[in-house]
């Protein structure tokens, strides 16, 4: 187990889209755990397999157990996932590890239920909302090569702030 560098938003991988994954060998369970690591070590709600230069479609997401909000303290290993159902809107603040000390608004499913295969390789659905929800849709998109400024009609709506707590920084 290992904390790995986190790849800043101009590193070309993050705009790949990444590879599917046939089995979690050997290799692919150590970048589970050390995307785990990587991502407490950040204090991050999140880390996305490319975000430490792995192209493959992979995530980590653990809602912090101190929080007040649903799936608090859940950790989740999800690979080749889908979002197969969405609810309205929302625009909660957001921010990401591979882009520290900004934040902004963008627009979220309140609600999804996504598929994908757990680190035993067992299909699974998540139903989630809140801030699982929120940080599951960012790590999916950095699967696909996509950072949450995208969604911003201008960089101008990105705030600045002094340490994006990963409350706000899906990751
Ligand atoms: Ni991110």
């Amino acid at each position: 187990m290992a904390v790995r560098e986190i790849l800043r938003v101009e590193h070309p991988v993050l705009r790949r889209k990444c590879t599917k994954i046939q089995t979690l060998d050997a290799s692919l369970q150590r970048l589970v755990d050390d995307l785990i690591d990587t991502m407490r070590h950040a204090n991050g709600v999140g880390l996305a397999a490319p975000q430490v230069g792995v192209p493959v479609r992979l995530f980590v997401v653990e809602v912090p157990k101190d929080v007040d909000e649903p799936h608090a303290g859940e950790l989740h290993v999800l690979y080749n996932p889908e979002i197969i159902k969405k609810s309205e809107l929302y625009y909660p603040e957001e921010g990401c590890l591979s882009f520290p000390g900004w934040v902004a608004n963008v627009p979220r499913y309140q609600n999804v239920v996504i598929k994908g295969r757990n680190r035993q390789g067992k299909e699974v659905r998540i139903k989630a909302s809140g801030l699982l929800a929120q940080a599951l849709q960012h790590e999916n998109d950095h699967l696909n090569g996509v950072l949450f400024f995208d969604y911003l009609d201008s960089m101008d709506q990105l705030r600045r702030v002094e340490r994006a707590s990963e409350a706000a920084s899906a990751g």
